[in-house]
């Protein structure tokens, strides 16, 4: 039996409604900052709870337009976690600020209780990173920030409809990042992304510095990016965001059944404690397997597309190098990267697969 590891091709197989929708669209023209893009932010605003959201070209962008309109740069240390796809610790390296890592915590988030260490005089922001779905611990960062005077930015890439205790991922800090790149949660056919706050004076500012800083055809508020949500993608995402909350649902059931299932293999499968209080939407569903890589060539050789999220954690990429950290600085998600595997969520057939990072 071949199990895949998504289902692009079942969640496109009926590609006429959607064709049906973009041929309804494309004669208006319509196609910088259209219609559909105004709908569409509305539309995902009210599904995760935030009042303001900005269509941007990707997620990466969303957090380095967030950082760099509240005037993260050069001189300037960010704290995350090595324990993210790179885009988070590429989005503060572009910013020209220098990412500074905190070890990770059981459930794949940032250590809240190590965030304190690693401050100094120079630390301008945190980006706690909700991986794989979960929410980190925010009502203790956002109190360690709010002490220490500094800026949060929510990278919320994989966490579209997370909650803890009810509250939306994003409540908590200047914004929340998301990715609707076609292997996320609510994903359309290309890149793209949304930054969502609870700011106005913010969400106003981030819509002029998506778009060049203008005001209006002729005048400019300040520099800014061309870094809009394409509105043709707008179209796909008004079509399939009304499921979103029904797929949430859905892999949050298949984890419970996996949960389960792994809690009588005792310690040879090692599932994350569950924190209580957080709605985790499993974009990515991972465990500790002590075998880890007979694990993955048994179950691949059998069909089974199971996967690695990742296996080189970011301090020690080669990207990283001019950083200076070393083997052994971060012990729990350097153990965590030896063990970790990623197991398909939705048993169906997949044919089409991004050929970028799946
Ligand atoms: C944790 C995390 N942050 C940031 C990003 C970047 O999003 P995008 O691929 O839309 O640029 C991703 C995407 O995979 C991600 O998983």
């Amino acid at each position: 039996m071949r199990v895949p590891f998504s289902y692009l091709d079942r969640q496109f197989a009926d590609i006429d409604a959607y064709l049906g929708d973009l041929r309804a669209f494309v004669p208006s023209g319509d196609f910088t900052l259209g219609k559909p893009l105004q709908e569409f932010e509305r539309r995902f605003g009210e599904l995760v709870g935030l009042p303001h959201v900005i269509g941007v070209a990707s997620g990466t962008d969303a957090l380095i337009l967030s950082m760099k309109i509240r005037g993260v740069g050069p001189g300037d240390e960010v704290i995350t976690t090595p324990m993210t796809f790179i885009a988070t610790v590429g989005a503060i390296a572009m910013t020209g600020a220098t990412p500074v890592f905190v070890d990770s915590e059981d459930g794949f988030v940032i250590d809240p209780a190590k965030i304190e260490a690693a401050i100094t005089p120079r630390t301008k922001a945190i980006v706690p990173v909700h991986y794989t779905g979960n929410v980190a611990d925010m009502p203790r960062i956002a109190e360690l920030a709010k002490a220490r005077k500094l800026l949060v930015f929510e990278d919320a890439c994989q966490a579209i409809a997370a909650k803890l205790d009810g509250k939306p991922a994003g409540s908590w800090g200047e914004t929340a990042s998301f990715s609707l790149h076609p292997l996320k949660n609510l994903n359309v056919w290309s890149d793209g992304g949304l930054i969502g706050t609870r700011s106005a004076e913010l969400a106003e500012k981030l819509r002029l510095y998506r778009n060049h800083g203008l005001m209006n055809r002729d005048e400019v508020a300040f520099f800014g990016h061309n870094s809009r949500l394409d509105t043709l993608q707008a179209v796909i995402g008004n079509r399939l965001i009304g499921s979103t909350e029904e797929k949430t649902e859905k892999r949050i059931g298949f984890a419970r059944r996996y949960d389960e299932a792994f809690a009588k293999l005792g310690d040879r499968v090692r599932v994350p404690a569950r924190r209580p209080g957080v709605r985790h939407v499993y974009h990515l569903y991972v465990v500790r397997v002590q075998k880890r890589d007979e694990l993955l060539r048994f179950l691949n050789e059998r069909g089974v597309e199971a996967k690695v999220h990742y296996p080189i954690p970011v301090h020690l990429q080669p990207a990283a190098r001019h950083l200076g950290y070393k083997e052994g600085d971060f012990p729990v998600c350097e153990a965590d990267c030896k063990q970790i595997v990623t197991l398909p969520r939705a048993p169906v057939p997949d044919r089409c697969r991004s050929r970028i990072y799946d």
